[in-house]
């Protein structure tokens, strides 16, 4: 098993300057060909369940599926990840269903949509740090505010990161990887504009602290997958990402954990309306789960070898969660 906290992957990722995707899942197919394309490229990966993901799925399944991901893949190094936790509640599900690192974010209210204040924020990711260390958990928390909101998540309002005001979060907390708001959004309508991001929020950032970066709403929405899906009568007009010498910018000035879900979406959607559009007498899911699967594995692939992620699965030992709790303990 190579179960791992996900504190050991990005700070082997920090020791050697590359990236690491983290891509959600919420079914069997995404997890099978993440871990397919970890496989390929022998890639340290990062598999992330939402709530509502946990919630779609159940809890359960959810978790057992990833589990089965690392039974199935002993040679690769793989954390399981809650991705935006909004309460201790929600980590401590997590930690007992197995989960190697959670994130709390408290940029956000218990309801995921209200701002909070910096005094909230700092509350309640010490608590789920006191608890999760206690296990081994990595913890990975948020300072700054992302834009868009993506199915009841987010506020629809942006605030970028204050670097003074991540690097006392970082020493009032004990976090063990930082996500901050460089200007990116979650979903596929990321700008309306020019596709800028504050390189020199990062810059400053990575001076500051010297804990692994997370990169929220990193998805690139490419237009070969966009023009796929309005192609076969989908209609995502005007949706941009963030391009990928952008990501592969701000890897090189420091960031280690780069979230990616709505290309994962795209890909799937992409390859089911072509198969639904092209032999319309098909009715087994498996004649379009299977053929999304494959495109999620070739998607995911390639932004592993494009991150750097390819080739390090071997570079190190997995660390158990014990053996991170005796780290923590000292
Ligand atoms: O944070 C946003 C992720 O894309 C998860 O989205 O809450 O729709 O599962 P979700
Ligand atoms: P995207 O919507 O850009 O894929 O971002 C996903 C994310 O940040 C999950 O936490
Ligand atoms: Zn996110």
């Amino acid at each position: 098993m190579a179960l791992v906290p996900m504190k050991q992957i990005l700070e082997e990722a920090k020791k050697k300057g590359y990236g690491v995707g983290a891509y959600n899942v919420n079914n069997m197919e995404q997890i099978q060909a993440i871990m397919a394309a970890a496989q390929e490229t022998q890639s340290p990966v990062i598999i992330q369940a939402s709530r509502g993901a946990l919630k779609y799925s159940n809890f359960t399944y959810l978790g057992y599926l990833m589990k089965a991901a690392v039974i199935e893949n002993p040679t690769i190094p793989v954390a399981m990840h809650l991705d935006h936790g909004n309460s201790l509640d929600s980590a401590k599900k997590a930690i007992d269903l197995g989960f190697s690192s959670v994130m709390i974010d408290g940029s956000l209210k218990e309801d995921g949509k209200t701002p909070s204040d910096y005094e909230y924020n700092v509350n309640v990711t010490r608590s789920v740090v006191e608890y999760a260390h206690k296990y081994g958990v990595t913890v990975e928390a948020e300072i700054g505010r992302l834009g868009g909101i993506e199915d009841g998540v987010g506020s629809g309002s942006a605030h970028i990161t204050d670097p003074k005001e991540a690097e006392q979060f970082v020493k009032d907390t004990g976090v063990d990887a930082l996500a901050i708001a460089i200007g990116t959004s979650h979903g596929a309508y990321k700008f309306k504009g020019a596709k800028v991001l504050a390189f020199d929020v990062l810059q400053e950032v990575r001076k500051l602290i010297d804990i692994p970066i997370v990169l929220h709403g990193a998805s690139s929405v490419p237009k070969e997958l966009i023009d796929a899906v309005n192609k076969y009568g989908g209609k995502m007009p005007g949706a941009e990402g963030v391009p990928m010498e952008h990501l592969q910018k701000a890897i090189q000035l420091g960031v280690q954990k780069i979230n990616v879900d709505t290309d994962g979406r795209l890909a799937m959607t992409a390859t089911i309306r072509k198969v639904f559009t092209e032999t319309p007498e098909k009715f087994d899911p498996r004649d379009y789960l299977g053929p999304a699967r494959t495109a999620l594995q070739g998607l995911i692939a390639s932004k592993m070898k494009a991150f750097g992620t390819a080739g390090h699965a071997g570079d190190y030992a997995p660390m158990s969660l014990e053996d991170m709790k005796k780290i923590y303990n000292k």
